[in-house]
């Protein structure tokens, strides 16, 4: 996979501004191909360390996955320096066996004949961990929520969607070292598209031109309406050559997600973009993305994780460049209309936070910019 490494110049870390969190949602962990046989993964989710790993199945086949939070409820030490058996997570201090995917305690080996207390009263942390398009997706519930949910009872895990039974995927990752709100808004902002994203393949400055976007509310965040794309940029240009009108939707949904649909007849090509908060002042960009575009043409599954890791890591490098210069605090503006998306996702995330479901947007908005 493309990991592509955070750090400023320097190589140091860069201790931002943090961010409200949202919980009770589902946030991606790692990619669950890494979760293999008797081994255990750790990950940081929210400030939440996490131990995964696959359960053994009993057919030989790919086992559930589970997340756990990587400390014994016992005396704390992480979990993921223990054993794993397929079955269960032994605790290597004094022991302590649990069944990871509801965390209960199964066997407390100090225990005696005459000890009253009984071991499968106690429960680890476990959180609903679910797999979708080769990710660990992870359920955080906010604090006090008591035993782990069942899936029914919670939000749909994220999904991409697929217009057809044959597809390639591709997928990335990039730490970058802003909070959440950053990484968000940098993803959604239309304006910098032309500095940053220079490149012969994509665009230039000399390119910027006006453009005119409908916007429509939609659950929890918002559609940038179906239309053609951008006629100046290469991708889309080559999208044509299938002669049918090319339709573009991307929406935003709380509380990190990117829904980008792109269809031209049967071909289509969608990709989901999640910001997650590593930590409250760090953040996470992942992108999978499906086509059936091209599926016969050799190549292409390279030539687009190549061009979309460059894509990526200019955003990447802008935020460590921003990160610099956020680290003492400064105020910012949020501008009309090319930053009225990021005064959304600031207005939808505090009505969620606030749990007054208000929306900003009363119906469909058109927004101008020059980009
Ligand atoms: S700290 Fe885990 S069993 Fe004691
Ligand atoms: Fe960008």
């Amino acid at each position: 996979m493309a990991r592509l490494a955070t750090r400023n110049a320097l190589g140091t870390a860069i201790a931002g501004p943090t961010a409200t969190l949202i919980y009770d949602d589902w946030y991606p962990a790692l990619r669950s191909d890494r979760l293999r046989s008797t081994k255990l993964e750790t990950a940081m989710l929210l400030d939440l360390p996490l131990v995964l790993g696959r359960r053994r199945s009993s057919n030989g086949k790919d086992g559930r996955i589970f997340a756990m939070r990587d400390s014994c409820p016992h005396r704390g030490i992480p979990l993921s320096v223990g054993w794993f058996d397929g079955e269960r997570v032994t605790c290597r201090y004094h022991g302590w066996e649990f069944e990871p995917c509801s965390g209960r305690c199964e066997l407390i080996p100090s225990l005696t004949e005459t000890d009253r207390l009984d071991a499968t009263k106690i429960y680890a942390s476990a959180y609903p961990c679910e797999e979708r398009d080769g990710y660990a997706w992870v359920y955080l519930p906010g604090s006090g929520a008591g035993r782990k949910k069942e899936l029914a009872e919670l939000r749909p895990v994220p999904e991409l969607a697929k217009f057809s039974d044959k597809y390639r995927t591709a997928h990335l990752t990039a730490d970058l070292p802003c909070n959440v709100d950053h990484g968000i808004i940098g993803l959604m902002d239309p304006a910098h598209g032309p500095f940053v994203h220079q490149a012969w393949w994509w665009r230039s400055q000399a390119s910027i031109r006006e453009k005119t976007k409908r916007f429509e509310p939609i659950p929890e965040g918002f559609r940038m309406a179906a239309h053609a794309p951008s006629g100046n940029s290469a991708p889309y240009k080559l999208l044509g050559v299938y002669g049918e009108p090319v339709e573009t939707t991307i929406d935003f949904q709380l509380p990190n997600r990117r829904y980008e649909t792109i269809r031209c007849g049967s071909k289509w090509f969608t990709s989901l973009t999640t910001v997650t908060p590593v930590t409250a002042s760090t953040c996470r960009i992942d992108v999978i993305a499906a086509w059936n575009v091209f599926y016969h043409v050799p190549l292409v599954t390279p030539v687009a994780k190549f061009f979309g890791a460059k894509f990526v890591r200019q955003d990447q490098v802008t935020m460590i460049q921003q990160a610099e210069g956020l680290r003492h605090n400064p105020s910012l503006m949020l501008i009309d209309d090319a930053d009225k998306p990021a005064k959304w996702y600031f207005a939808l995330k505090q009505a969620r936070l606030d749990g007054s479901g208000k929306h900003p947007m009363d119906g469909p908005v058109e927004l101008r910019w020059r980009s």
